[in-house]
């Protein structure tokens, strides 16, 4: 006969944090947000691979392109480059984040001196950059003839036809600095001249890069900044159940730090294949896997040597995977059912597996409930996909902006390998996810601070210093559906100027 679970499951909405004593110790400034992301001896050994705040962007394509990647790890996070698209093109992204070179950028904005007014104007649209080179061939490398600012056109005066050429700022006028200027000579430069950018040439005038007043002001001014021992951004990479033999290989050659099995179901003969295929040629790159629900699925991934293990089944935001397919839990009972696990499995073997709760996240409160709970840091998807960094377009929709957020299981992506029934594959049979729209929420740097100063808040009024603290010390409370409400503004008419999103 079925075996029916005695506990419901539960979302994060149906817990409280009950507070505990907080001291002088307990100040936002004083609070530590590092988590492993690679298993390793506890009290013994560091993990080899450390976020300096708790956050992952999804495995997806309207989230975890290579510019997301660059903005969260220079906050501090990892994105997992999303693995549905060709082995090629994701490889590409992972070496433009590694290439990346926090202060001195490669231009992604050019135009030739032939290109009109109407291409500076689509360029800027697409980019949202105010700054686009002109060279010779209209490529990032070519010889630099000059600048296009938005300071150097007027739409209502000019003609759309007006060529690049006649109203650009000529290298004649420009302050350039030559290859091999440090980061620091750069900014001086900037701040002696006045100027908002300097265009970087080797010997002969080709473009090597630009170095932006405000790139240089963010790098000085974070320092949870996620960098390898060479300096570079850290950046992960997803990966399925079916071209691991070819994409593997490829995403390590082109410099992925991490990787990430990226399925639905991870409680799967595949991901066992998986995992042991990489580590055996592979021993020390890291390797997560998932996602799972209960003890059952974390144990089986833990023995089958994932370096960090993946919860949740059918929270995601865009899922319909429960509705489909009936199958899944509530966030909350999955990441602590999995945390019981992972804390017994330290305890018999001395290898702490980092967790990571995935979906379901919707206010950041719920971050601090999936820490407090025993994950060790968050994947989101809608969180990121709101901010300018995610691929996704802009749109204007009922008077306000949201930005575009599709399902791996949707329609629009057709993510096959992601919901892998083991078949012949190739196709989907149905959907389980949905595409749709989330509300634009200006940068990630901003969204991201917001979030975790609230994060930090909370982790205050529980007494605790470190995620490990936090998780060791929490005490919460299920709440009923009638202090849900009390919870909320109640009682009283709100203004409508202060109702806005929290
Ligand atoms: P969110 O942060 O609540 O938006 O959830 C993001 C997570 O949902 C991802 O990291 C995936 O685990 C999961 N996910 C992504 N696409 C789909 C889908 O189409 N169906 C079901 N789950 C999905």
């Amino acid at each position: 006969m079925a075996q029916i679970f005695e506990q419901e499951s539960r979302t994060f909405s149906e817990y409280l944090l009950i507070p505990n004593l907080t001291t002088e110790d307990n100040t936002p400034d004083k609070i530590d947000l590092s988590a492993p992301v690679c298993k390793y001896r506890k009290g013994e050994e560091e993990s080899k691979l450390k976020i300096n705040i708790p956050m992952v962007s999804a495995v997806m394509q309207a989230v975890s392109d290579d510019g997301l990647a660059i903005a969260l790890a220079r906050c501090g996070g990892m994105s997992f480059v999303f693995q549905s698209q060709s082995v090629e093109s994701q490889c590409e992204m992972i070496r433009k984040v590694k290439k990346y070179k926090a202060g001195i950028v490669a231009s992604d904005s050019n135009l030739s001196p032939d290109d009109t007014l109407a291409k500076v104007l689509e360029l800027h649209e697409k980019t949202g950059h105010g700054t686009a080179a002109v060279t010779e061939d209209g490529t990032a490398e070519g010889k630099l003839l000059g600048l296009v600012t938005t300071r150097d056109y007027r739409v209502s005066r000019m003609s759309p036809d007006e060529k690049v050429s006649t109203f650009m700022t000529p290298i004649e006028k420009l302050v350039t600095a030559p290859e091999g200027t440090s980061l620091k000579e750069a900014n001086d430069i900037i701040w002696d001249n006045k100027i908002n950018q300097l265009p970087i040439v080797d010997s002969q005038g080709r473009l090597v890069g630009l170095v932006f007043r405000k790139d240089y002001e963010f790098h000085k001014a974070n320092p949870h900044e996620l960098l390898d021992s060479e300096k570079k951004l850290i950046v992960g990479a997803g990966i399925n159940t079916r071209d691991y033999e070819t994409r593997v290989p490829a995403l390590i050659e082109a410099g992925a730090d991490a990787l990430c099995l990226d399925s639905s179901d991870g409680f799967s003969v595949w991901q066992k294949q998986a995992l042991e295929w990489i580590k055996s040629r592979y021993p020390d790159v890291i390797v997560g896997a998932g996602n799972v629900v209960d003890a059952e699925g974390f144990k089986y991934l833990a023995d089958c040597g994932a370096d960090f293990i993946k919860i949740g089944i059918g929270g995601g935001s865009i899922c319909i995977t429960r509705e489909q397919k009936g199958i899944g839990c509530g966030q909350a009972s999955a990441v602590l059912a999995v945390a019981e696990a992972r804390d017994k499995y330290f305890k018999e073997t001395g290898v702490y597996i980092p967790l990571c709760s995935d979906g379901g996240i919707v206010h950041d409160y719920h971050m601090a409930l999936a820490l407090a709970m025993g994950a060790d840091f968050m994947m989101l998807g809608r969180y990121f996909a709101r901010f300018d960094e995610s691929p996704t377009r802009k749109l204007l929709v009922g008077g306000s902006y949201v930005k575009e957020y599709w399902g791996e299981g949707s329609n629009r992506a057709r993510n096959w390998q992601r919901y892998d029934d083991g078949g012949k594959g190739g196709k989907m049979a149905f959907e389980e996810g949905v595409d749709s729209y989330v509300p634009y929420a200006g940068s990630l740097k901003d969204g991201v601070e917001t979030s975790l100063a609230k994060v930090k808040a909370t982790m205050c009024s529980c007494g605790s210093s470190s995620i490990e603290e936090f998780q060791n010390k929490a005490r919460l409370v299920v709440v009923s559906s009638t202090s849900i409400v009390e919870g909320g503004a109640h009682d009283v008419i709100q203004k409508e100027s202060d109702r806005t999103a929290r």
